[in-house]
């Protein structure tokens, strides 16, 4: 990638695993099993080009209402992927978090994700965040929540409450916002994701399903990115096309 600047925070929404297991006539576990090849390129590519922040919606809130047999082997293999793959994070200095409601997941998979989050806590390369039972709805309420109840104490005035203060009590707090995110499988919605975040983020959407996704793919979106970067300072004369 040499000199030229890739974003600080990448978001990703992993989509279209159901659809490849069904080209393949599998069942739709199958897929999410395949997805985790994809997990692994991207969370490496990241890591080779010096992004500092992945964020991967892995489970939304909506996914609950999914059928359960899905629900946990989606669970099972989360945890799986957690006890396989830390040691492997913690080689590469990658710093493991997760953003959601995780008061809503089996003990045994929190237990394990709380883990590996200690475990690879100081780590300085890549902060890899998963997004699991994450909806930016529940995020918002819930920070306006907590803010309500210091206002009904007395301990702050609702002129206190600006944009940087409410970022506080968001999940994402500490992290730049995403400069780009990625959606596969030729969807083209925020499906409530980091709706606060997005507010100034580039979007990709490839038709590629994400058990296809690849290095190369990560970077085609890279590429698009830099390329939308580069016009931006410039008027369309600059640019050479007519305004
Ligand atoms: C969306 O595809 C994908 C998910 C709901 C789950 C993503 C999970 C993984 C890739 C598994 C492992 C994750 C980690 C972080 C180790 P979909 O099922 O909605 O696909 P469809 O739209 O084609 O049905």
């Amino acid at each position: 990638m040499g000199e030229q600047k890739v974003p600080r925070h990448v978001a990703v929404i992993m989509d279209g695993n159901g659809r490849w297991a069904k080209k393949a006539g599998l069942n739709r576990i199958f897929g999410h099993k395949a997805g985790t090849r994809a997990v692994k390129d991207t969370v490496e590519i990241c890591g080779e080009i010096g992004i500092k922040y992945l964020t991967l919606y892995a489970f939304s809130t909506e996914n609950w209402s999914r059928p359960s047999d899905e629900v946990s082997s989606l669970m099972s293999l989360l945890v799986e992927q957690i006890i396989k793959e830390t040691p492997n994070l913690d080689k590469n200095n990658v710093a493991l978090k997760a953003i959601g409601d995780l008061s809503s997941f089996p003990e045994n998979v929190a237990d394990k994700l709380n883990q590996a989050i200690r475990f690879t806590s100081k780590n300085t390369g890549l902060t890899l965040t998963l997004a699991l039972s994450y909806s930016s709805r529940w995020e918002i309420m819930e920070a306006v929540r907590k803010i309500a109840k210091k206002a009904a104490a007395g301990e702050i005035k609702p002129e206190d409450i600006g944009e940087k203060f409410l970022e506080q009590y968001l999940t994402t707090f500490g992290m730049p916002d995403p400069e780009l995110i990625i959606r596969t499988s030729g969807e083209q919605r925020l499906s409530n994701f980091l709706l606060w975040q997005a507010a100034y983020s580039e979007f990709y959407f490839t038709p590629v399903l994400w058990p296809d996704f690849r290095k190369k793919d990560f970077l085609d979106a890279i590429e698009e990115y830099r390329n939308r970067e580069r016009r931006f300072g410039k008027t369309s004369e600059q640019i050479g096309q007519k305004s």
